[in-house]
Formats: C-alpha cells, sequence, structure tokens
C-alpha cells in the first residue's frame, strides 16, 4: 500500500518549544521502544507510524537497543522511513540514543566517547539516515567523567550526524553539571527524558525545576506507566498486552489489588471528565508548563488516537487535582 500524508495533519496538534531553543515538539510524541520491533507485526507498526503523522506527530523517538531484538525498531522505522516518509524528512524529528547494552565487550554501554560515537555511527546505519535531530546519552554512568560524555554529544553535533543532544534518566545534579558542560561547548542541552506519570513522580522533588532553571525542555516518558494508567488492565490481563509478553517490561507482578484500586479510582475520575483514563494521565501531566512533550507508545492506531483526543481538555480544577493527589497518595 502507498501512504499519502493526510493534508489536515498540522490542524489538531499543539506544539511547544522545547526549553530555551527554537525546536518546537508535538504534545504528544510516539515512542518505538515496544511495538515496533522484529517480534511484531510489521504492518500494524506501519499503520501506527501513519497515523501519528496524519495527526500531526511530528517527533518519533527511538534507541539503540529497542526491539527486540535490539536495533530491529530502528530497521523497521528505517524502511518505513524509506518507503513512506522520504518526501517528508523535514517535517520530522527523529532521536535516538545510547547507553544501555547494546553489544559485548567494554565498549557496547554506559557513556563513553567510544561508546556514543560508535553507536550512533550504527543508528544512523540502521535508520537509513545521514543525521539524527536528538542524540541523547540514555543514562547517567557514574564512572566516566560527565566532560566526556558531554563532549561525545558535542562531537556527534560537529560531525553533522545530530542537530541537537539530549540527556536521559539523568538525576537533578547530574543534569546540572552537564548542562554546564554543552554549554560552554557551545552544545546546549537540548531536552531530558525522564520517565514521569501520575505513578510515579520523581522528577517534581528537583529535576523539572532543575531543567526550568537551565532552559532545557522534558519529555516524559512511560506517560501510562507502560499501560497501568489506561483501562488494559481493569478486567484481568489481556493476552496482547505488554504484561502478558515475555519480552515486555512491564511484569505481572507490579499489576497488584492496590494499583488496581487506585487505577479503579482514578478511572471514575476520568470518567466525570468525559475522558478515558489514558487521555486523563495525559493531560495531568501536559497541565505543567515545563513539560514539552508526552511520549506515549501504542500497540494499535485506536490506542493512540485515544491518546491523542487527551489535547481537548488538558485544564484541570483544583478540587480535581486535590482528589488525584490524595488518591495518588494513598499508601
Ligand atoms: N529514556 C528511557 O530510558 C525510556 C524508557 C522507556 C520508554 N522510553 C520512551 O517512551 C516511550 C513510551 O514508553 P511506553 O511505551 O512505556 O509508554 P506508555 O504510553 O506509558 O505505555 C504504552 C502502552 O500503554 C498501552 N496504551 C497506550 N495507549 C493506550 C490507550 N489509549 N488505551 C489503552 N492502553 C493504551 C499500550 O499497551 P499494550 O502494548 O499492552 O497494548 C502501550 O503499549 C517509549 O517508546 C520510548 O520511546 C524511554
Amino acid at each position: 500500500m502507498t501512504y499519502t500524508p493526510s493534508n489536515n495533519r498540522y490542524t489538531d496538534m499543539v506544539y511547544n518549544r522545547c526549553g530555551v531553543s527554537g525546536l518546537k515538539l508535538p504534545a504528544i510524541s510516539l515512542g518505538l521502544w515496544h511495538n515496533f520491533g522484529g517480534v511484531d507485526h510489521f504492518e500494524t507498526s506501519r499503520s501506527i507510524i501513519w497515523s501519528a503523522f496524519d495527526n500531526g506527530i511530528t517527533h518519533f523517538d527511538l534507541a539503540n537497543n529497542y526491539g527486540p531484538p535490539p536495533g530491529s525498531a530502528e530497521e523497521n522505522f528505517g524502511k518505513i522511513l524509506k518507503s513512506d516518509l522520504a518526501n517528508y524528512r523535514d517535517e520530522l524529528i527523529i532521536s535516538t540514543k545510547a547507553g544501555y547494552n547494546m553489544w559485548d565487550g567494554p565498549y557496547g554501554e554506559w557513556g563513553s566517547r567510544k561508546y556514543l560515537t560508535a553507536s550512533l555511527n550504527q543508528s544512523l546505519k540502521r535508520l537509513g539516515v545521514d543525521y539524527v535531530d536528538i542524540f541523547y546519552s540514555h543514562r547517567y554512568d557514574p564512572n566516566t567523567p560527565l566532560d566526556e560524555t558531554m563532549g561525545a554529544l558535542d562531537f556527534a553535533v560537529r560531525q553533522g550526524k545530530a542537530l541537537y543532544v539530549g540527556i536521559s534518566n539523568y538525576p537533578a545534579e547530574a543534569t546540572k553539571i552537564a548542562s554546564e558542560i554543552l554549554r560552554k561547548l557551545g552544545t546546549p542541552c537540548l531536552i531530558h527524558q525522564p520517565r514521569y506519570s501520575m505513578l510515579d513522580r520523581w522528577v517534581e522533588k528537583d529535576l523539572l525545576d532543575t531543567l526550568d532553571r537551565e532552559g532545557i525542555g522534558c519529555i516524559a516518558f512511560s506517560p501510562l506507566a507502560q499501560g497501568l494508567l489506561t483501562n488494559r488492565y481493569l478486567k484481568g490481563i489481556p493476552a496482547d498486552s505488554r504484561a502478558s509478553k515475555p519480552h515486555g517490561f512491564l511484569k505481572k507482578e507490579q499489576i497488584t489489588p492496590k494499583t488496581n484500586e487506585k487505577i479503579e479510582t482514578l478511572n471514575r475520575i476520568a470518567t466525570s471528565r468525559d475522558q478515558s483514563l489514558a487521555q486523563m494521565a495525559i493531560a495531568w501531566l501536559l497541565k505543567d508548563k515545563r513539560v514539552t512533550s508526552v511520549l506515549v507508545g501504542a500497540s494499535s492506531t485506536n490506542q493512540l488516537c485515544d491518546s491523542l483526543n487527551s489535547l481537548q481538555n488538558i485544564s484541570f480544577t483544583n478540587d480535581e487535582l486535590k482528589e488525584i493527589d490524595s488518591i495518588l497518595n494513598r499508601e
């Protein structure tokens, strides 16, 4: 099948400036961690990408290790880019990362210049592109000087292999130091990618303030807590869900009666707002202006469209926020 993007693709999406940079990102971006690997159904993955682009999602997030097998999500996205989106490269923001285990030996993970540089070269080949828009250090490496890791990111930009750089999963203090180093190098840190959802609020302690002070954007990953903050698990564990898949990162043990009770109560608030729980969970993140984009995953176009509709209502009354807080704070 041939793909022609919708002419209306830019009518409904909201685009937010990423920190103090000139780059705008869609309020909802699509991540290819799950559902786009070699083990997944290629045509389904392809239809999700089409649906995303048709609805104004310009930003697709990858990493060297996404699959399984590792690397296959980049390969699949590369195929789709070539067959369907080749004429639209300048409308796309493609990101990739290096940090987790990718190949054998001492140079296949963490934050050395050797690993980051080699990994980006491999990613470009798999994706079939000359450059990525954002290249991330995927995790903070306590055993490599930050000067070296940030120097490797700066090197990627100077080589023309990345336009912007970002960091992911870095604690607040390391973020501040990394930002200072990058600014001195002349390649400011564009963006931080932390896990952030109603069920995981660690960024609220000091990371979001640090990002605000440093002028760095924030893209929240796993905003639906991998599917927990949706209607997916309200009536058991569906056979086609992430928690049922052997390679899924969501484990059945995480779906406890206590969590389910919280989810059911949150679901009732979502219903009273005329939203699905997924929509409310995304809106709840976007209410904070420090959050540039919410990075969702999806296993079907229906899920993605449901999530996109969150943009129709991202405001909350004080009473709703208080009620949500009291549910989330329950032991
Ligand atoms: N930087 C990092 O270290 C890091 C780590 C993790 C993720 N990420 C990034 O963040 C992206 C998103 O992560 P994630 O996939 O965990 O995000 P998520 O949005 O929290 O979870 C996505 C899953 O939730 C379910 N879902 C999505 N929309 C739904 C809807 N409207 N209704 C019902 N269920 C729905 C689907 O589960 P089923 O598959 O069960 O249908 C889907 O696979 C990744 O692809 C990746 O780009 C980054």
